[in-house]
This record gives structure tokens, C-alpha cells and sequence, in this order.
């Protein structure tokens, strides 16, 4: 599933080179949390594409402000804590 953000990544690059190497144990723990957040997640892109065919500006800016929130809040919850200190 994940491997969705990565190619959204090819379209949209995150000006980040970092390693891919922080997935917290949540994701395994809180396996319904995490499938929630994707499948959402899923839905959003989805609908970004669409947007993005009809070339409306204003609904394209809104709905990448959804998924961009849905990044950040994926990441709080199920990237490793403390991954920033690490490097
Ligand atoms: C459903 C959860 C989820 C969503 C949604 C999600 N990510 Fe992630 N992302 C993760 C997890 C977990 C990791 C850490 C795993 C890893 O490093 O392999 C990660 C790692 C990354 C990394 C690697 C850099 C780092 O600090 O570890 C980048 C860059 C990234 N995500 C960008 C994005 C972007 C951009 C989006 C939205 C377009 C997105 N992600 C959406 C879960 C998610």
C-alpha cells in the first residue's frame, strides 16, 4: 500500500533523498489504524488524479492540501518516533 506514496513521490518530489527505513512498530500494532489511514489515504489520491485530469485549479490546490494532511498524519502516528534525531 505504501508503495503508493512512493509513486505519488515521482510526482510530487518531497526535496528529501533520506532512506525509507523508519516504519514504527504502530504499523504492526495498530494494524486497524494504519489500514484505515491507507485505504483514506487511497481514496484521496484517487481523487487528486481525477482532479488533476479536469485541470480546475483551485479544486486540484484543495484536494493536495487533503492528501498532504493525510501524509502528515500517517507519518505522526506509524513513522518511527524520534527518526529525526537519528540522523
Ligand atoms: C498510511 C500511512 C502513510 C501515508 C498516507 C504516507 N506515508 Fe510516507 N511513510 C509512512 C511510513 C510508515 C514511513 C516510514 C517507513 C519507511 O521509512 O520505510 C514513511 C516514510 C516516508 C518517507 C521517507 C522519509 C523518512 O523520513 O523516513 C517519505 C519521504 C514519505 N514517507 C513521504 C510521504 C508523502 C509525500 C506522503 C503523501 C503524499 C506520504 N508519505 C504518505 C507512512 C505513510
Amino acid at each position: 500500500m505504501h508503495a503508493n506514496a512512493h509513486d505519488l513521490l515521482a510526482i510530487f518530489p518531497p526535496g528529501s533523498d533520506q532512506g525509507h527505513t523508519y516504519a514504527g512498530p504502530e504499523i504492526w500494532t495498530q494494524r486497524d489504524g494504519f489500514e484505515r489511514l491507507t485505504r483514506a489515504y487511497d481514496v484521496a489520491t484517487e481523487k487528486l488524479v481525477e482532479v488533476a485530469r479536469t485541470k480546475a485549479l483551485p479544486e486540484l490546490r484543495e484536494q493536495f492540501g487533503v492528501v498532504r494532511r493525510q501524509c502528515l498524519d500517517c507519518h505522526e502516528k506509524f513513522r518511527t518516533p524520534g527518526a529525526e534525531r537519528r540522523h
